[in-house]
């Protein structure tokens, strides 16, 4: 039985992670801006904190609980895509300061916050794997097709957040790992506008994507920190 830790547990790809881990028997806490929906009653093995991440007591305070477990492996899931009232730009003139900021708050801020705040743990864990989902659209050298400004802006950054915060880890801790994983496009409110378009046997379940990142964690390796990785752990271009 190992510690696994996930933040963003109330979206489609954290929770599968949840349910992924515990199935195998491990523990998992799960933090998350939500209270723990129904279906976490009853799971002695799931530790479900909410946690206001813009309050920096409230995230020190989960934090501490959360690391005296030991946790192995941590995911960071969080991610903003679109909304009710915002659909990605197809044009520089959609472009809005309010969609741009809402895109960095969620996909570069909030990550940014919590990798701050677990670094000093990551400094001192041997062998510890951090794993912040990212998205393919985010590599600046794979982006033929445009679009999607504030997106792949803020993915591209949480990029290099992340690479050069595993430069400054790699020198403290030359056993821990820390990279950005593109899960691969999976059915999620994220995605749900866009399924239509990816082929059938492009679009995978929640589950599916949980068990393929799982299997990226597991093999991680400490020579492979600051990579941008795709679901099946080769490594994509920044
Ligand atoms: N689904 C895809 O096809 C796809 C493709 C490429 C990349 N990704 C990336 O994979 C990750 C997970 O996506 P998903 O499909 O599981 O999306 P989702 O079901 O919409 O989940 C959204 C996630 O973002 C967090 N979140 C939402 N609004 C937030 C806010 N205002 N502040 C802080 N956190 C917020 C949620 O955490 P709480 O528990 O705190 O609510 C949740 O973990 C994201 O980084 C996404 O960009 C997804």
């Amino acid at each position: 039985m190992s510690d696994v830790l996930i933040v963003g547990g109330s979206g489609a790809i954290g929770s599968a992670l949840i349910q992924h881990y515990g199935a195998l028997g491990d523990r998992v806490t799960a933090l998350s801006r939500k209270a723990a929906p129904p279906w976490v009653q009853g799971r002695g093995w799931l530790h479900w904190q909410s946690v206001d991440e813009q309050d920096s007591a409230s995230l020190n305070t989960a934090l501490e609980h959360s690391l005296s477990r030991a946790p192995g492996i941590i995911y960071l899931c969080q991610g903003w895509l679109h909304d009710e009232k915002t659909l990605p730009e197809k044009a520089i003139s959609q472009l809005s300061d309010e969609h741009l900021l809402q895109s960095l708050a969620v996909n570069l801020l909030s990550p940014a916050r919590y990798l701050q705040a677990l670094m000093p743990y990551m400094f001192r864990q041997p062998g510890v794997k951090v794993l912040v989902l990212s998205a393919k659209v985010g590599s600046i050298t794979d982006n033929q097709l445009g679009g999607w400004y504030s997106y792949r802006a803020s993915k591209a950054a949480v990029n290099m957040l992340v690479k050069t915060a595993s430069i400054e880890l790699k020198r403290r801790n030359k056993t821990a790992t820390l990279v950005t994983v593109h899960p691969g496009t999976t059915a999620s409110e994220l995605s749900a506008p866009f399924q239509a378009r990816v082929p059938a046997a492009q679009l995978q379940s929640p589950d599916s994507t949980a068990s393929r990142l799982a299997q990226v964690a597991a093999r991680l390796q400490p020579e492979q920190t600051g990579l941008l990785l795709n679901w099946d752990g080769q490594p994509l271009p920044f």
